[in-house]
């Protein structure tokens, strides 16, 4: 059966991040689709020997379990926020780790961020091209507004607050299923 995830692309705390990853997977509806934190994988700043696009063995525990990870998957939806015009450390860390676990996959992604995140997709656009990830055409942009905000800096609700973008996002989910699948 095709698997795809969906990976939370920031791992602070205080973040939005996780409750963002848990909407666009409850918008997708879609048994296909799981959940990859970055937070959780808590992996070291990259620290193989070699390059992963090099085809020699990884040395490292945390290296081969994070292989495996994302080798059982056909597909990729990465969301991730602007943080100074880029998207977070945490995933390029992630992403530099492998390499042909992401060959030739497809890939989307949902970015958000007060300008919707538009300099980290372009940025992300880039670094997906280098690893090898294929892009698919739809794509998320998630503008995030002072007035969707709890008290608590969470989003009050998520189905309210990105209401007109809830159709970009399941058009990129279903973008990465589709073309899994085909694949
Ligand atoms: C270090 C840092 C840099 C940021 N830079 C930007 C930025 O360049 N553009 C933007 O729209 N928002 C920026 N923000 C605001 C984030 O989009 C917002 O805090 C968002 O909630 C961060 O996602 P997270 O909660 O999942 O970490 C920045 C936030 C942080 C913490």
């Amino acid at each position: 059966m095709t698997k795809i995830a969906v990976i939370a692309g920031s791992s602070r705390g205080a973040r939005i991040g996780l409750q963002i990853t848990e909407w666009v997977k409850a918008v997708a509806n879609n048994p296909a689709v799981e959940l990859i934190d970055l937070a959780e994988e808590n992996l070291p700043f990259f620290d193989e020997p070699a390059s992963p696009k090099s085809g020699n063995p990884y040395q490292h525990n945390h290296t081969k379990r994070w292989a495996a990870k994302i080798a059982d998957y056909d597909g990729f939806v990465f969301v991730f926020p602007e943080y100074n015009g880029s998207y977070p450390a945490v995933l390029k860390n992630a992403v530099d780790y492998l390499y042909p676990e992401w060959k030739n996959k497809p890939v989307s992604y949902v970015s958000y961020g007060f300008g919707a995140g538009k300099r980290a997709a372009a940025a992300f656009s880039a670094l997906a091209e280098n690893v090898d990830l294929q892009l698919t055409e739809q794509v998320a942009n998630l503008t995030l507004r002072p007035e969707i905000f709890a008290a608590d800096g969470s989003i009050q609700d998520p189905d309210v607050a990105f209401a007109s973008e809830a159709e970009a996002v399941t058009n990129a989910v279903g973008s990465v299923v589709a073309k899994a699948q085909a694949s």
